[in-house]
């Protein structure tokens, strides 16, 4: 089905002209199924001495994967070539963690096994229970994530060996089914709450909901319109390709490092409000802005080149046009605070406003600028009583399966090697030592 990269005679022709005249080199050009071609630039410093120039990667293919595909133009977001719309709408999450991992969607039957491997592997080793301890009551919780999650490397030893497909499946049924746990948890330490452990006869979102809310004193079973507007929101933020903090996975997994190490270092590129800390800067912002009458000004902010404020849950690398999750989030938005009865919330006129606005501003149309991801989730999550460092969090839940598929791809792909790129240098040239008693 998918077309082998190797099989191409298009090429690409390179000039250098100086001083020694002309010297010409060619490179093939690799085609993937659908998108961008690609200049196989591998032997690129061997035959020229010349680097590539390309910081923050805006022309760069790091690897070739199965998973994912987004056209920025378009809007549009494939998994396994399945559209995130058919996907939000007719699955469940863990069908589409299925998916990820194994590249087809499950019958029936497989289903079934899916959700109860997962399901039994819900309980953490309870010694994990103390590490939470060791924090503050007001960490961050995303703090806490980076921590407990690396953590996991010294309890799970029998899933540690990367070159044992099956350890690597192990780890990744162990990760996609403890996270809600590990971050429900967080928030219950947070809260001076005990720990609810999770519940076998519960799905998947409605035991994360009920982990996160359930005290001993009564009984708690999940609303449905909320069990269901979570199970999408993971859906919408399960995989996206190379962004930020896949491509730390996949770097750190490049030198040989554990799946659990490799999340870790995932979820703590996640954080950067560039990335998936954005759902929490937004409402922080809508916070900020306060009223309808303040839109201008933050607008004019973000255009202002001299402000470093930039309009949260706005902008994309990929994305050209409308995020095609952001408009599945909006609906579910509209879905959560109709059944909440919170239809006339302040926050959501008020970012349903902005959009807008924005939408229509020049500045926002000429670079394209667009909702993404990150606009409308967070008004979700507050809606649904979740504090606002945990949105981050939440995001990380859902994006662990991305991680790990792509990290599994990256392990199997015969042509990856320890991720180890170069540099344009620009310091001081070799130079004589200078003795400290000569320093001035
Ligand atoms: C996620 O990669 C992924 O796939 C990520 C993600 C995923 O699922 O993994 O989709 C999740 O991270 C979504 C993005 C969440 N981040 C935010 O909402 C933060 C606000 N957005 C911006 O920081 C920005 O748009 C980025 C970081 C998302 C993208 O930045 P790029 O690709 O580096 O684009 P850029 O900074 O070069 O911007 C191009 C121009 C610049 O102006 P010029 O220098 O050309 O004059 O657009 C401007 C930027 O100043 N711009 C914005 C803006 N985003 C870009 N101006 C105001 N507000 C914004 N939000």
């Amino acid at each position: 089905m998918t077309k082998k990269i190797e099989d191409t005679q298009t090429r690409a022709k390179i000039t250098l002209t100086d001083s020694r005249g002309d010297r010409r080199y060619e490179f093939p050009i690799l085609e993937g199924t659908v998108g961008p071609d690609v200049i196989d630039i591998r032997s690129l410093y061997a035959d020229t001495g010349l680097f590539t120039y390309d910081p923050g990667y805006t022309s760069t293919g790091s690897c070739e994967s199965k998973i994912t595909f987004i056209d920025g133009d378009q809007g549009t977001l494939l998994h396994r070539g399945y559209r995130i719309e058919d996907l939000a709408e007719h699955c469940d999450y863990l069908e589409v963690v299925y998916l990820l991992l194994k590249g087809e969607l499950p019958n029936p039957a497989q289903k079934l096994k899916f959700e109860q491997d997962i399901t039994r592997h819900t309980m953490l080793h309870e010694q994990i229970n103390y590490f939470y301890r060791g924090f503050r009551r007001d960490a961050h919780p995303m703090a806490v994530m980076c921590g407990v999650v690396g953590a996991m490397s010294a309890f799970y030893h029998d899933s540690l060996d990367i070159s044992d497909p099956r350890q690597r499946m192990v780890a990744s049924y162990r990760l996609v089914a403890k996270m809600p746990t590990i971050a429900a948890w967080a928030y219950k330490y947070s809260m001076g709450q005990p720990f609810v452990y999770p519940r076998n006869n519960l799905s998947y979102a409605e035991n994360f909901l009920h982990m996160m809310f359930a005290v001993p004193c009564e009984e708690f079973e999940a609303n449905p319109v909320l069990a269901r507007a979570m199970d999408r929101i993971l859906i919408l933020h399960a995989d996206h390709e190379q962004n930020a903090s896949t491509s730390t996975v996949r770097l750190a997994g490049s030198s040989g490092a554990n799946p659990f190490a490799c999340i870790s270092a995932g979820i703590a590129s996640l954080w950067g409000p560039a990335h998936g800390g954005a759902n929490e800067a937004v409402l922080n912002m809508l916070q900020e802005i306060g009223s309808k009458e303040r839109i201008p000004e933050f607008i004019a902010r973000a255009k202002d080149k001299n402000d470093p404020f930039r309009l949260m849950g706005f902008g994309h690398r990929v994305y050209k046009n409308y995020d095609p999750r952001a408009k599945v989030m909006q609906r579910t938005c509209h879905e959560v605070l109709d059944e909440l009865g919170l239809r006339n919330e302040p926050l959501l006129e008020l970012a349903m406003e902005l959009e807008r606005i924005a939408l229509q501003d020049e500045y926002f149309v000429e670079k394209k600028l667009y909702p993404n991801v990150d606009f409308y989730s967070g008004i979700i999550f507050r809606a649904m009583g979740i504090p606002v460092s945990m949105f981050t969090v939440l995001f990380a839940v859902a994006r662990t399966v991305g991680w790990i598929a792509q990290w599994n791809e990256m392990i199997e792909d015969p042509h990856q090697k320890i991720g180890r790129p170069r540099q344009l240098y620009t310091g001081y040239p070799q130079r004589a030592f200078v003795p400290l008693s000569q320093r001035g």
